[in-house]
């Protein structure tokens, strides 16, 4: 039969790729189909075919792998988060494992057996310290459902955050109602009320809430402060506004409407380290805080100071693992591109009393070739993008004898391992982390040694 879209074919999933989709195989050729787990043999749609593979919509699950469990969320299905709800916890961290491995080898032609057992959460759920629901036009607050941009579900339970996350989540969807506070369209840009942003300190109980608008008149803003201001577990109330003008690029500005400028984490480290962060609104920090204590001493671990060191902390955020570094190195030299989170890292560092930590405002790409110091060990932690050739080029260049590498994307990750290896640095080991349970993403901390 020839194929073509729109052909229901039947298929059994023999494993799941990063990403998150499964993969089969069709009269020779490769198939690719979300909402699937290993073992499942289902009817699918082809929605997309090419030379050697295809793509295809789930239809009818002919018959259900043993593998599958019944998910916890009643917006399972609907919601674009938490998709591997179906699969055991165990079974997750091992499908996650097995591609970090793929990736390594056949993305980065080295050794499977480099590939650390990955470390995994004690409780899989209830981790996220921080949340983002977006309002939308017919009165909903909630998340995206997969595939939609404008339209969102009233989220009503997520076992991804806490209880006092989805209570304020609730609260403000009654005053949306209760005020009738028009939501912001972004197809007309009229309305006003846009996100949702909660941040939260798991191991200090603080909260900070983060309301979004656009540049309309907010007429509610003291029953909003009214809303939350005698809430002892608030401990910042923002509100942002979203200045877009077409042609222009987008910039916001926050207003601290109650309590304080920052919120406040401490977090503990195996090696019995604690330090205290002050992260602000836009200041990237760890979502997952019980798992960032383990994936930092993984670090601090692996890049094994001495306290002669001078540590390169790339891509530093808030400066959390730089300043972990701090009393067991020479000097740190952090660099961020975000200007809130050098705000933090300075400022933290001034917190905890460390004095040879300096952190640099601006893109690493740009800041590498003019930079004064001679690292030892270079820390890097890039976005999904990776580093890529060219700062490969800038790390290997400074000559340091150790990088480690922290990356939330296996294939780039071994992409830039096979750079490295091209420019003398050879790997030593890749700990997958499982920093986002119940989601395909995984995390891991890879070793290169120079000679
Ligand atoms: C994955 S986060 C890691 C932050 C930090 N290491 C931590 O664990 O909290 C990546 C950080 O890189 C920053 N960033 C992204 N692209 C950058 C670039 N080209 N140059 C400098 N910083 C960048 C982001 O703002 C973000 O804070």
């Amino acid at each position: 039969m020839k194929l073509k879209k729109g052909t229901e074919i039947v298929v059994k999933i023999d494993s799941l790729v990063y990403g998150g989709r499964g993969i089969g195989s069709h009269e020779g050729m490769k198939v690719f189909v979300e909402d699937v787990v290993p073992g499942d043999t289902v009817k699918a749609s082809l929605s997309r075919i090419k030379n050697n593979y295809a793509e295809a919509k789930l239809v009818e699950l002919i018959e259900k792998s043993p593998q599958r469990i019944e998910p916890k969320c009643k917006h399972f299905g609907v919601c674009g988060g938490c998709k591997w709800q179906f699969l055991s916890y165990e079974d997750q961290c091992k499908v996650k494992e097995d591609q970090v491995r793929d990736a390594i080898v056949k993305i980065g032609h080295l050794d499977g057996a480099l590939v650390q057992p990955i470390i995994p959460n004690e409780t899989p759920w209830f981790y996220r310290n921080k949340m983002e629901v977006s309002f939308d036009t017919q009165n909903r607050l909630g998340l995206y459902p997969k595939g939609f941009h404008y339209e969102v579900f009233d989220m009503e339970e997520c076992f991804l955050q806490s209880e006092l996350m989805v209570e304020i989540v609730g609260k403000m969807r009654e005053f949306q109602k209760k005020y009738k506070i028009p939501a912001y369209d972004s197809e007309t840009h009229e309305g006003l009320l846009r996100n949702l942003i909660i941040r939260e300190g798991k191991n200090t109980g603080e909260c900070m809430v983060i309301l979004v608008t656009s540049t309309g008149i907010f007429d509610h803003k003291n029953e909003f402060i009214t809303l939350f201001k005698d809430d002892p577990r608030i401990t910042s109330l923002y509100w942002t506004t979203v200045y877009q003008v077409p042609g222009q690029p987008t910039h916001t500005e926050e207003a601290l409407l109650h309590g304080k400028p920052a919120l406040t984490e401490i977090l503990h480290l195996e090696n019995g380290q604690k330090l205290e962060f002050d992260i602000l609104p836009k200041a990237f920090f760890q979502t997952n805080t019980k798992q960032a204590e383990k994936l930092y001493s993984k670090v601090i671990e692996l890049a094994g100071l001495t306290g002669d060191e001078t540590v390169l902390d790339l891509y530093c955020g808030t400066g959390t693992i730089g300043l972990f570094c701090a009393h067991k190195a020479k000097e740190i030299v952090g660099i961020e591109e975000n200007e809130q989170a050098v705000e933090s890292a300075r400022g933290n560092a001034t917190k905890n009393g460390i004095t040879n930590a300096t952190f640099y405002l601006g893109r690493v790409e740009h800041r590498l070739s003019d930079l004064q110091h001679k690292p030892d060990v270079v820390i890097v932690d890039p976005p999904r993008i990776g580093l890529g050739e060219e700062v490969v080029n800038a790390v290997a260049a400074f000559g340091a004898k150790k990088v480690v590498y922290v990356s939330c994307n296996p294939s780039t990750l071994a992409r830039d391992l096979a750079y490295f290896a091209g420019l003398g640095y050879f790997c030593e080991s890749v700990t997958p982390v499982d920093m986002f349970p119940q989601t395909h993403h995984v995390e891991s901390v890879a070793v290169v040694v120079r000679g």
